[in-house]
């Protein structure tokens, strides 16, 4: 993975302490490392380059969306469809995030706490998580501050709405449920693998690769009991992640589902021509078997290659294939190909597959089931013999706040940010100093109208000030772009919301605080190795 080259970012140093975003101007190349520091210029890049899906697209699916998705400020997602589905059907779905405690939590992370939250409202089973293994090994972090730091993350995610009865809060190092998952998602990843997702190499130490299969234990961990769809809301500086956790997801299951037309294995695009063919011939000749052979011929002599396949050549190896399965039937099929079953499970399987089916040493083949319904029957058979039967994890990504000095909003920065531990005055204090996207004089300002869009407090008003009112943040908004809202007014509005808010949010903290100790989860550690 190439690293961020901005000469204004922090040093990609894995050891730095962590800076958690902010859209810094200038990179040319999107970057997403983990351990890095979380820029993004350019966020619709993230569309092409990785292939994250805009969430505009899914939100006419999520029922009652949160705020965060209705202003955009959630902007990206994977495969969030099955959960929105589980959502509208109320069927079982789970989210769950995790939090490097390595230093206060901040308005950046209230972000995540509420994205948890509210999946929680919408009944789902809901997760937070401290990542305490991967701050000592990656971010060499002593046992003390992480405890530390660790109570505060769980303080102000309980404040903010977590249900601790309903959902589950933990730390890595005291789940073993978690450990033993990484260390079996281990066996399916090599070194190779992590060098080239997080660039990973001969110095890296052994317990920040154990901390990355902790993270897929992590995210997989909602579904131990059994599979659901699983939202796993964060930065897109954690894509990485997700698609290695998706990936060995797929990889722990013990058949994999696909489409087929004959009895050799084609890819999506052979496929695609095959059924292209497949479905000439058929009309053509609708009471008549089709060979191999003939859709060969048809390819042949017939299409226009150009026409959907831009590489020839693709046509050219379906050809080939076709005309050594010769005399063979060309017929639609769901195959189910066996990657980890037992022999007792592919057996099973066999078993379970209602009318026609073909079986070969490695996969069976039935004409009779429908795609969906053989994902269904894979994962049901998987799960009677012992497996997981892993939906593939979603994700849902936000965009980072913008510093409230401009550039990043960082944690080494005081001053960039607001902590959810800052006293209240101080949070007035930093809304007022904050760098805005106003005009040189009040004149020019009623003239021009304000840059709302490049201005760090009218994303405070977006947010998180504005709640869950659409109608205020939208006037403010638009007043600042009208020019009928001056900067002093609108900060000093905005400083007396966040002095309100963090009131309101450490009142809470305290009263949980109180009561922490009714909950199961323990900030001793009693590891020990000193740094
Ligand atoms: N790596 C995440 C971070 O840097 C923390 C984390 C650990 C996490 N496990 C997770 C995030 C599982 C989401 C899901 O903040
Ligand atoms: Fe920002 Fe408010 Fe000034 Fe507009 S009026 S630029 S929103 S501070």
């Amino acid at each position: 993975m190439t690293r961020d080259s901005d000469p204004d970012d922090e040093p990609t140093d894995n050891r730095r302490p962590q800076t958690d975003g902010g859209a810094a101007a200038g990179a040319d190349d999107v970057t997403l490392d983990p351990w890095g520091s979380a820029t993004v210029d350019d966020y619709r890049k993230l569309f092409e380059q990785f292939g994250i899906e805009s969430f505009e697209a899914v939100l006419p699916e999520v029922p009652n969306p949160h705020y965060l998705m209705r202003r955009g400020v959630i902007f990206g997602h994977r495969d969030y469809r099955p959960v929105a589905e589980a959502m509208r059907n109320d069927e079982p779905f789970a989210a769950l995030s995790g939090f490097m405690p390595t230093g206060d939590p901040h308005i950046g992370h209230k972000l995540v706490f509420d994205e948890i939250i509210w999946h929680q409202q919408q009944g789902g089973d809901a997760y937070g998580l401290i990542a305490d293994l991967e701050a000592h090994a990656a971010r060499e972090l002593s046992w003390e501050e992480i405890d530390e730091h660790a109570r505060n993350y769980v303080l102000s995610l309980l404040a903010l709405g977590f249900d601790p009865e309903e959902g589950e809060l933990y730390r890595q190092s005291d789940n073993r449920e978690v450990q033993d998952l990484g260390f079996e998602l281990g066996a399916k990843a090599n070194f190779s693998e992590l060098q080239a997702i997080y660039d990973f190499d001969g110095e890296t130490d052994v317990s920040h690769m154990q901390s990355v299969v902790t993270q897929m234990a992590d995210i997989l961990y909602p579904q131990l009991e059994e599979p659901k769809p699983t939202v796993i809301p964060v930065g897109p500086d954690q894509d990485p992640h997700m698609r290695l956790a998706r990936d060995l997801a797929a990889r722990m299951r013990y058949f994999k589902v696909t489409e087929a037309f004959a009895s050799f294995e084609a890819d999506p695009d052979e496929r695609a021509i095959i059924a292209e063919a497949h479905s000439v011939l058929s009309e053509r000749h609708p009471d008549e078997t089709i060979r191999c052979g003939d859709a060969a011929r048809y390819l042949e002599n017939e299409r226009d290659p150009d026409a959907t396949d831009p590489n020839a050549t693709t046509t050219d190896s379906v050809i080939m294939m076709l005309k050594e399965a010769g005399k063979e039937p060309l017929r639609p099929r769901t195959r189910f190909l066996d990657r980890n079953a037992t022999d007792e499970a592919f057996d099973a399987l066999i078993e379970a597959i209602d009318g026609e089916k073909r079986v070969y040493e490695a996969h069976v083949d039935a004409f009779d089931l429908a795609r969906a319904e053989a994902e269904e029957l894979a994962r049901q058979v998987e799960i009677d013999h012992g497996g997981y039967g892993f939906l593939s994890p979603s994700s849902i990504y936000h965009r980072f706040m913008t510093g409230l000095t401009g550039g990043k909003m960082s944690s080494s920065i005081p001053a960039s940010h607001i902590s959810l531990l800052d006293d209240p005055s101080e949070g007035y204090d930093k809304v007022r100093a904050a760098t805005t996207g106003g005009r040189e004089t009040a004149e020019e300002q009623r003239e021009l109208g304000g840059k709302a869009d490049e201005c760090p407090v009218y994303e405070l008003y977006a947010y998180l000030l504005s709640g869950d009112d659409d109608e205020f943040a939208t006037e403010v908004y638009e007043e600042c772009v009208n020019g009928e809202r001056l900067c002093g007014g609108c900060k000093e509005q905005a400083a007396e919301l966040m002095e309100a808010f963090l009131e309101d949010h450490q009142e809470k903290r305290a009263e949980w605080e109180a009561k922490l100790d009714e909950l199961d989860i323990d900030f001793d550690s009693d590891r020990r190795r000193r740094r």
